[in-house]
């Protein structure tokens, strides 16, 4: 029997675990449960984690292969895996991503491979602010009326880095601006739009929002309308949680059925005000230890 607790996180989706201390180690007889309460929930929040980074990413390893940012610049110093997200400066200069991704998406739904898994270790948190919210892509394709299930079975959608509602990189709704390397490594990939999870089978609607650029066979204005239109649907507040981060928690969400975006927060001026999060995306779980 597992030593941890689970309960119900929110009214939609998503469990608390409490009762663990990953700096102590974990059973593998629990680590295999809790990746099965993972992937039946969707987003799970572990309470209370004190960790060093490597450590986090020792964690993260058992969801699947973690990936360095594309952004190069951003990384992690010492742990390059990790991705800092932080209001704090330092000589006027972040010390973290600072204005995180302020819309919709699916991490890495720009790479051939897009992510399963993004892990985050909250280590300071403001009293306000820097919520993400999370929208259930699982409930989103229930919702959808026969027709444009029908519609929309078989459909590929090309995919490509930023956001197709805001390019213009000094808005808040941009994407990480890239160098003039970073971009060159950028290229169109495809996803279905209709994506079976690879472990639970079940269907969630997929990249609807900013990296979709297109549908394979249909011209782009169509496209994009329907992209959009599905992107609406999806975001509604019937299918949307927001997570509001206690110092300790690691959060665990599911980018195959979930999308989510950030809350804009601003520069930390105390230390109530301090955010800083430290972020691990991961890919192929079924080849995580
Ligand atoms: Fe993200």
């Amino acid at each position: 029997m597992p030593r941890y607790r689970v309960r119900p996180l929110g009214d939609r989706f998503g469990v608390e675990v409490t009762g663990l201390d990953l700096s102590a180690g974990i059973r593998p007889d629990e680590m295999a449960a809790l990746r099965r309460q993972f992937h039946d929930s969707q987003l799970m929040v572990i309470r209370g984690q004190n960790i060093e980074p490597r450590r986090f990413l020792w964690f993260a390893r058992h969801f699947g292969r973690p990936q360095p940012h594309i952004a190069a610049h951003l990384r992690h110093k010492e742990v390059p895996e990790i991705l800092p997200l932080s209001n704090i400066f330092v000589d006027d200069k972040p010390i973290g991503i600072f204005d995180g991704a302020a819309f919709w998406h699916q991490d890495m739904a720009y790479e051939d491979v897009a992510s399963n898994a993004t892990i985050v270790h909250a280590i300071e948190t403001p009293d306000r602010g820097g919520d993400t919210l999370f929208a259930d892509m699982w409930a989103a394709y229930d919702a959808l009326e026969p027709g444009m299930r029908e519609r929309i079975s078989g459909l590929v959608a090309r995919h490509r880095y930023g956001n197709r509602a805001d390019e213009d990189y000094r808005t808040r709704a941009k994407a990480m601006e890239l160098t003039a390397e970073e971009q060159r490594r950028v290229h169109d990939v495809y996803h279905p739009l209709v994506l079976a999870h690879p472990v639970t089978g079940r269907r969630a609607l997929y990249g609807v929002a900013s990296t979709s650029r297109g549908i394979r066979g249909l011209e782009d204005a169509e496209a994009r309308a329907l992209l959009d239109a599905l992107g609406r649907h999806a975001s509604q507040d019937r299918f949307v949680q927001a997570h509001r981060y206690q110092v300790g928690d690691i959060v665990l969400w599911d980018n195959f059925s979930l999308m989510h975006k950030a809350t804009p927060i601003d520069r930390a001026n105390g230390p109530e005000t301090r955010r800083y999060l430290h972020r691990i995306s991961t890919k192929d779980l079924l080849t995580a230890a």
